[in-house]
């Protein structure tokens, strides 16, 4: 854990947020004034892509990223994270569009990661908190963490949650092309991944409050993924092995 956390770049991804990017994106400039933004967006019907550019236009600190296909959250985070790559960011982070995470609490992600190689903005530790939401959805939301808890061996309260901050050279090392997670198992196959080559993940209570405009983009289909491949990946690799090598040789290495 060392080297410089200063340039950092959050990645939001949109699809149909017409309503929610402007001030998601104001809140995200005034809460980290020193933070770049990327905004992913696969062509929202709704105009969020020309909007965005709009904004892009009068923020030097805001870019836009166009993709021609909605192929899932998971894909849209792999390009914005090779774009920020590319360019030499320090920090990844990850933020939804729709204000369920509040950029007021960037901060707290980001002076984590002073000691942790990836920061998890938690809804399930002390202090954090979901709020607005229906009970089904945190009966699935919580069922789906103990699945992957239990299944995986994977020490984390909140595998799902996507309000986080990576250190850049993590991502690197973790063979990002081959992920093939399209859905919200994407963030738990990232903090798999992470956890497995020997990484620290440190989690941040977070405030969770559910959209007020717009619509989720979660689906049956999108449980289903998750379900299938993270049951697959516990029967086929449970054992602590893999971390354990990972760090060993990584301290050799050092
Ligand atoms: N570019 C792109 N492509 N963006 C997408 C896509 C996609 O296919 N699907 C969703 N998004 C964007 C949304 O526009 C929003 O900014 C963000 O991803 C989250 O999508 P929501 O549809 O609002 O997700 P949610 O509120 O149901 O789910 C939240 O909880 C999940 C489970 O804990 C999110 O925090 C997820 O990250 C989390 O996994
Ligand atoms: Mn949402």
């Amino acid at each position: 854990m060392t080297g410089s956390l200063q340039r950092v770049l959050v990645v939001v991804p949109t699809y149909d947020e017409i309503d929610n990017l402007e001030p998601i994106l104001a809140r995200t400039r005034a809460a980290n004034p020193t933070v770049d933004i990327l905004v992913v967006d696969d062509t929202s019907p709704d105009g969020t892509g020309e909007l965005a550019d709009r904004l892009a236009a009068q923020d030097e600190q805001i870019q836009v990223l166009h993709r021609t296909v909605k192929d899932g959250l998971g894909r849209a985070y792999l390009a914005g994270f090779d774009w920020g790559l590319a360019r030499g960011y320090d920090v990844l982070a990850e933020m939804d569009a729709d204000g369920s995470h509040a950029p007021e609490q960037l901060p707290h992600l980001l002076s984590a990661l002073a000691n942790a190689d990836l920061v998890i903005g938690s809804r399930y530790v002390p202090g954090g908190e979901v709020r607005g939401w229906a009970a089904w959805r945190l009966v699935l939301s919580r069922g789906g963490n103990r699945y992957t808890r239990t299944m995986l061996r994977l020490p984390v309260r909140d595998a799902t949650g996507g309000f986080r901050a990576f250190r850049a050279d993590v991502l690197r090392e973790l063979h990002l092309d081959d992920i093939s997670s399209a859905g919200y198992c994407f963030q738990v196959d990232l903090a798999w991944r992470t956890w497995r080559a020997g990484y620290n993940i440190v989690e941040v209570p977070i405030v969770f409050t559910e959209r007020v405009r717009g619509r989720s983009k979660m689906s049956s289909s999108i449980v289903g993924e998750a379900l299938v491949r993270v049951g697959w990946w516990g029967l086929h690799n449970r054992s602590r092995g893999a971390r354990a090598l990972a760090i060993a040789l990584r301290k050799e290495n050092s």
